[in-house]
């Protein structure tokens, strides 16, 4: 299977997002958003990509892309969506706040899939957003059946995303879901990374047992670029210049085309938020690593909870 890379919408949905720059000299109004995503949109589809990934929770991002999706009526698209989380920042620029609030349950999956219907029948993978084993989501007989009902209902592929220490016990536990033997889940959205690569095994296995695998947060927020916040980071910041130098490509295709090298998802998201940084990330299916360079990365991985914890500071610009 070749891996492809898709548009993920969560920085082009909302004024602010989890990124590691401060300095961003753009109009934050809704209409100057609405203007570039869907521009966005149109320039990925041009250079190929036509998998999109959203969620209720990244602002407006589900309406630009049902807008969209209804006005290009493009029939070989693939959208994915997610329920579970909503967005509360309200379009303030700066918000102190939590911008999303978390919810699986029976009543949140109801609503939000009274407005996601709408990507029909383009929408594909529908996804549990950030299911954890705390929320119970994975347990929740109600819940689960709901999804099996929309799954036969809608010809969908049922999905989940991870994040944080737990990401390989998640997979685990929702691998057990399964209606008359057969599993509720076809498709995970995991991150995955040169720094956190503590799913490989379970990846592999998914993969081989046919499931649906795209990899978020391939650019660990951004972090793979040479910053003195991580110094931490410096011999991994020389390998990449280097391999970037030898492929005539930027940081963040060496790092893409390592997760395509070792893992070999279905699906890797491009978190990208111009067509420029889009055109650079596409550039990861133009090369390949070798196995040395490869292994070299590879050796780059933190632990999951210093990964995690130092993912869980950054701040939202
Ligand atoms: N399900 C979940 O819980 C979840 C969580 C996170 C993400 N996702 C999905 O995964 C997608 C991708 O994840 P992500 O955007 O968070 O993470 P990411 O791909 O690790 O990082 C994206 C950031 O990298 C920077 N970047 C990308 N290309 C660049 C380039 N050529 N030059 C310089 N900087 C570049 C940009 O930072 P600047 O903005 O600073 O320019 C961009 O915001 C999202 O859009 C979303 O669909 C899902």
């Amino acid at each position: 299977m070749t891996t492809k890379i898709g548009l993920g919408l969560a920085a082009l949905g909302r004024p602010d997002y989890i990124n590691i720059r401060s300095e961003h000299d753009i109009d934050k109004s809704v209409d100057a958003f609405r203007t570039n995503a869907l521009k966005i949109l149109d320039e990925s589809y041009q250079l190929g990509i036509r998998d999109f990934d959203v969620a209720p929770s990244y602002g407006l991002g589900e309406q630009f892309l049902q807008d969209w999706n209804d006005s290009r009526a493009y029939k070989d698209v693939n959208l994915s969506t997610k329920f579970g989380y909503t967005y509360v920042a309200n379009w303030e620029i700066g918000f102190s706040g939590k911008h999303e609030i978390k919810e699986h349950s029976l009543e949140k999956l109801n609503t939000q899939w009274e407005v996601s219907k709408a990507l029909l029948p383009n929408l594909k993978t529908y996804q549990i957003h950030s299911a954890t084993l705390d929320s119970g989501v994975l347990t929740n007989a109600t819940v689960l059946s709901r999804l099996q009902d929309l799954k036969q209902k809608h010809n969908l592929k049922i999905g989940l995303s991870s994040s944080g220490t737990a990401q390989v016990n998640i997979i685990k536990e929702a691998k057990k879901v399964n209606f008359d033997g057969v599993d509720l889940f076809d498709s995970y959205q995991v991150t995955f990374n040169i720094f956190e690569q503590s799913t490989f095994e379970i990846l592999k296995q998914l993969l081989t047992q046919g499931k649906t695998v795209i990899i978020k947060e391939a650019l660990a927020n951004g972090r793979v670029f040479p910053n003195t916040k991580f110094p931490k980071y410096n011999p991994a910041y020389e390998d990449l210049k280097t391999l970037s130098g030898k492929y005539k490509v930027g940081i963040d295709a060496v790092a893409l085309r390592f997760v395509i090298d070792v893992l070999k998802p279905t699906l890797i998201l491009s978190g990208g938020a111009t067509i420029f940084q889009i055109k650079d990330n596409l550039k990861a299916l133009n090369f390949d690593l070798d196995e040395h360079e490869i292994l070299e990365l590879k050796s780059f991985g933190l632990t999951p909870e210093a990964y995690w914890q130092e993912r869980s500071d950054l701040k939202w610009h």
